[in-house]
């Protein structure tokens, strides 16, 4: 990365690419961007895609995001996203696009870390495959005792699972990227969550080293940037993509906090984006 490169908001993908900025938001079209994108430039795909789950039925899986994903105490805290309510064929047929984008995208020892559930895991890895990335496993992330789903009568839907793959033979270990663990405790914290899927900080910054440092991370569905922060924190440079400004406009200041080494908490312009915020 170029000495002293740009922390700035306004970075575009070309920037973080050629090594002039760490980071950048893209508000729009994951898809787009995608498409956009020169070939061969990421190192690495960590992204947790809306997953169109949160029922069996149709009418189950065109409830807003909120009653589908949140826990009742923690209701209206968050903003609805949108892209959530495809059928399991629509989904999958969605994501292999944007994987096949992805992997065109990627360079020849890429690799891609997708964010399922128990109900979407089947699609997902079959989309890997239509995106022509080689599938080679699956990471639970457990939540711990008393996270996750209650299933009365049945077993807590406790974990959600990281669907990995490669482009071709995976690359020898370099400096900076040891063998990661296949399994991750880690609870959800309400601290550390500013989306109503938001993931775990710590549990981003343990898979973005996947890519070695320095190397080019993207995230295409960033939500509130928890990735972002994570390949920030963790050395490695990245692009987010996100349609909901809403969440853009977080994933912005957070990035920017994190390459500052502050707390975007401590910025009083959180206030207004957090919908039901005092
Ligand atoms: C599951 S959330 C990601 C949450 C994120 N991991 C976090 O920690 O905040 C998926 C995000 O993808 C966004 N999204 C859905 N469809 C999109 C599209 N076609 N292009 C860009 N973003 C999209 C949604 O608005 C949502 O914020």
């Amino acid at each position: 990365m170029a000495q002293g490169a740009s922390v700035t908001r306004t970075a575009t993908p070309a920037d973080v690419i050629a090594g002039a900025a760490r980071w950048c938001v893209v508000e729009g079209d994951a898809l787009a961007l995608l498409a956009s994108l020169p070939d061969g430039c990421v190192d690495a795909v960590v992204t947790d895609p809306p997953y169109s789950s949160g029922g069996m039925m149709r009418a189950d899986r065109t409830r807003n995001t909120d009653a589908k994903y949140t826990r009742t105490e923690s209701q209206g805290r968050n903003a609805d996203f949108t892209g959530d309510s495809r059928s399991q064929r629509a989904f999958i047929m969605w994501c292999s696009l944007w994987m096949e984008e992805a992997r065109r995208a990627s360079s020849a020892e890429g690799r891609i870390i997708a964010f399922t559930d128990w109900r979407q895991i089947a699609c997902t890895i079959d989309a890997v495959e239509c995106g022509g990335w080689i599938y080679r496993g699956i990471v639970p992330w457990n939540k711990g005792s008393g996270g996750g789903r209650p299933i009365p009568g049945g077993f807590r839907a406790q974990c959600e699972y990281a669907v990995w793959g490669s482009i071709g033979p995976l690359p020898k270990p370099e400096p900076g990227v040891g063998v990661l663990d296949g399994f991750y405790t880690v609870p959800n914290s309400q601290d550390d969550k500013h989306h109503q899927t938001g993931k775990p900080t710590s549990l981003m910054r343990d898979l973005v080293r996947i890519a070695a440092p320095g190397a080019v991370i993207i995230d295409p569905f960033a939500g509130s940037g928890t990735t972002g922060v994570a390949a920030i924190s963790e050395g490695r440079r990245v692009i987010l993509c996100e349609r909901v400004p809403e969440y853009a406009e977080i994933a912005r200041r957070r990035c920017e906090a994190a390459a500052q080494g502050t707390d975007w908490r401590a910025d009083p312009r959180q206030l207004s984006l957090l919908k039901g915020a005092p």
